[in-house]
């Protein structure tokens, strides 16, 4: 309800009529107010949930009537929305969990929330202080800080002979040939799915080809290997190490693929609504 970020801009690149009947000219400025937007009763009272300006998660519950997409946009929309959106949310979600495993923490007697927009530009409740004790039961709790740490030992468990299944312990040696497996990635997700799968085609008794894509342009087209593509997307557009491969993808002629055995396994994040995983479904295609 209350955005760090309270508000976003953005300047109209042609004239444009929003909502069917406001104009809005080139070159003319909006300023998007989110905390506007997410108390607007047409997504978030829905005849349902009652006083916008009141904090209810139910309004999030699954189930809860269908809202407008961009109903609540904390960190933007479209193509220059927040970039730092996935590392925030679980920075926040691991300093919330790790406070919560120490400590228990109260405001003080009293203290309301004041939502505040002090200098820093984001939003904080003001004067927020807390009262912080450790967390009965909790990792604080057993240590004597002068001292040393006062629960219980858990002995280690002696060292047990490694069962493995016959599954596990066998890697197949038979030899199902070369596998290319290429990827497009920036920040190493797709990356590290290429080493995962790697590792399985291996169990399988392939040999994997582990590269980026656009060091795939080399190897392509290969009717000999079946080759196994891994990709996420920005913007729609292909990662940094894929935009070679997009070249020579729309230079290829029809049919010039025939007899090439190949796979996608596309990666992205729906919050980009239009452009959801775009570039692995054009390879796709
Ligand atoms: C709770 C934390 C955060 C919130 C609420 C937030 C919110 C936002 C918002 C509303 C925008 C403007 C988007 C738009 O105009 O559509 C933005 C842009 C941006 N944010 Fe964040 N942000 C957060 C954390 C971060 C972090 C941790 C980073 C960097 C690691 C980051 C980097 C950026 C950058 C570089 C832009 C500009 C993107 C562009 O113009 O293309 N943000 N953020
Ligand atoms: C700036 C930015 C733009 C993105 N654009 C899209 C997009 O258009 N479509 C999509 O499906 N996912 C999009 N994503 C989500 C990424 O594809 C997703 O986080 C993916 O896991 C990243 O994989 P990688 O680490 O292998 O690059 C975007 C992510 C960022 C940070």
């Amino acid at each position: 309800m209350y955005a760090p970020v309270s508000s976003t801009r953005r300047e109209c690149a042609h004239d444009t009529i929003v909502n069917g009947n406001r104009l809005l000219r080139k070159g003319q400025k909006i300023e998007v107010m989110f905390w506007g937007l997410h108390r607007n009763p047409e997504d978030w009272d829905q005849g349902v949930f009652g006083d916008v300006d009141k904090f209810n998660p139910d309004r999030h519950l699954a189930g809860a009537p269908p809202r407008h997409a961009n109903a609540q946009k904390p960190f933007g929309f479209g193509v220059r929305s927040c970039i730092g959106m996935q590392f925030a949310l679980l920075e926040a979600k691991t300093f919330l969990c790790m406070v919560f495993n120490f400590f228990n923490v109260q405001t003080p007697p009293g203290y309301e929330i004041i939502p505040h927009v002090g200098k820093a530009f984001t939003a904080a409740p003001k004067d927020l202080s807390f009262d912080l004790s450790f967390r009965a039961g909790g990792p604080l709790d057993r240590i004597n800080l002068f001292g040393s740490f006062s629960g219980e030992t858990i002995p280690l468990p002696s060292k047990q002979p490694e069962v493995v299944t016959e599954k596990e312990s066998k890697v197949n040696t038979k030899n199902g040939g070369s596998v290319i497996i290429a990827y497009g990635s920036n920040s190493g997700t797709c990356e590290e799915f290429a080493s995962l799968l790697a590792d399985e085609v291996t169990k399988d008794g392939f040999d994997p080809l582990v590269m980026t894509l656009d060091q795939a342009v080399d190897k392509l087209p290969n009717t000999d290997s079946p080759v196994l593509i891994v990709s996420s997307t920005y913007n729609g557009a292909p990662p940094d190490n894929a935009g070679k491969f997009k070249e020579w993808m729309t230079s290829l002629k029809e049919g010039s693929l025939n007899g090439m055995r190949f796979g996608v396994f596309g990666v992205g994040n729906s919050n980009w609504e239009s452009t959801y995983q775009k570039f692995p479904n054009e390879i796709h295609m």
